[in-house]
């Protein structure tokens, strides 16, 4: 099955009529039999989640209304992560939102409070993202759309601004939870500055 057009685009669709699901439900980590509590429990405290289902073979974690958004299977067949930092075939990150700046603020402060640290925090333009790693070294994201609307942040992702630069702008965490408890003007925070052209992360 392929898009319509024979060369894609931003706006290129499946053909009329094929079937869309209804949600993203849920994901599922592997991770080794030595890191299987420790990668829970991170996933638990991480997302204020807990455990809908727990056995010595997988492990479902539920944060909302879901029975579960998140799976944990130990394999001890599965291969480790590269430790020069390559990227790895697959999977590049998962993300949770957040209702607003506060709460984003919040998280950071909660997960720093908690010996967390960020491994990057930017503001791409249609979000503010501040990303993580869980004990694994897969990428969590978690972000604010920066637009009320999925329309305008649509518009932005096709004009100038986005073209010149589809990667964002980095900020420093703690500048912008001051910036967000003195109470800015919550647009104004969102506002990804105009930097130029960026082509890698
Ligand atoms: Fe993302």
């Amino acid at each position: 099955m392929a898009v319509q057009t024979e060369v894609l685009k931003a706006g290129s669709s499946a053909p009329p009529g094929t079937l869309e699901p209804t949600a993203l439900c849920h994901f599922v980590l592997r991770t080794l039999p030595e890191n299987f509590e420790k990668m829970v429990n991170w996933y638990v405290d991480f997302t204020g989640g807990r455990l809908s289902y727990y056995s010595s073979s997988i492990a479902m974690i539920a944060y909302d209304e879901e029975h579960h958004r998140i799976g944990i299977v130990p394999r001890k067949d599965a291969v480790p992560r590269p430790t020069d930092g390559r990227p790895i075939v697959g999977l590049g990150h998962v993300a949770f939102g957040y209702e607003n700046l506060d709460a984003l603020a919040t998280l950071y402060e909660q997960k720093r409070n908690a010996g967390l640290q960020p491994v990057w925090s930017i503001n791409h333009g249609p979000t503010t993202s501040i990303y993580w790693r869980d004990p694994d070294g897969n990428e969590v994201e978690t972000q604010v759309d920066n637009f009320d609307t999925v329309a305008e942040t649509i518009e932005f992702m096709e004009g100038p601004e986005f073209r010149e630069n589809p990667i964002g702008v980095e900020f420093d965490p703690e500048d912008f939870v001051k910036r967000v408890r003195r109470g800015g003007e919550q647009h104004a925070i969102k506002k990804r500055a105009n930097i130029g052209p960026r082509t890698t992360k």
